[in-house]
């Protein structure tokens, strides 16, 4: 079922350290654990855990991949968040590859930019510190399963399964 699956592809980011101090699913964990901890609700947590699924399958545009998969099932604001914290992680470090960290700029007119710009700011950005604590990825099944399941009310244009 998709959970397994989901679940699956967040253990396989254990392999893909990328460059950086930790490996892609203790970010993911780190990610969703300080989210958890400042009190945010079960949409964002498992958005801020999810948000790099994909990065195993297609590391360049791995926010659609995980924004594709969650869409039936978080808030039209979590998924706005993953589909588009690329650019907006790209305020923190696109200087380092020539590329415009004011990217994230062209989202400026949405109802989700500052809820997105946080989300890097306080969480995505600074989870790659290999001294931090996370919960672990047993401790996020429950809310995995809970949210693979049912579609979200609010989940944008659900096409349904043909
Ligand atoms: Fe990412
Ligand atoms: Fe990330």
């Amino acid at each position: 079922m998709t959970a397994d699956r989901v679940i699956g592809l967040l253990r396989d980011l254990e392999s893909d350290h990328g460059g950086f101090p930790v490996n892609r699913l203790e970010h993911s964990l780190q990610t969703a654990s300080r989210a958890e901890r400042d009190g945010r609700d079960d949409d964002y947590v498992f958005c801020a855990l999810i948000h790099d699924i994909g990065d195993t399958l297609s590391p360049h545009n791995h926010p659609e991949v995980a924004a594709a998969i969650i869409k039936p099932f978080v808030s039209e604001a979590g998924h706005f968040m993953v589909l588009n914290h690329n650019a907006f992680q790209g305020y923190y470090y696109w200087q380092h590859l020539g590329r415009d960290v004011n990217t994230r700029d062209k989202f400026r007119e949405s109802p989700h930019f500052d809820r997105t710009a946080e989300f890097c700011e306080l969480y995505d950005q600074i989870s790659f510190d290999p001294s931090y604590t996370s919960n672990s990825l047993a401790h996020y099944e429950p809310l995995i399963r809970q949210f693979l399941t049912v579609p979200a009310p609010d989940a944008p244009n659900d096409s349904g399964r043909v």
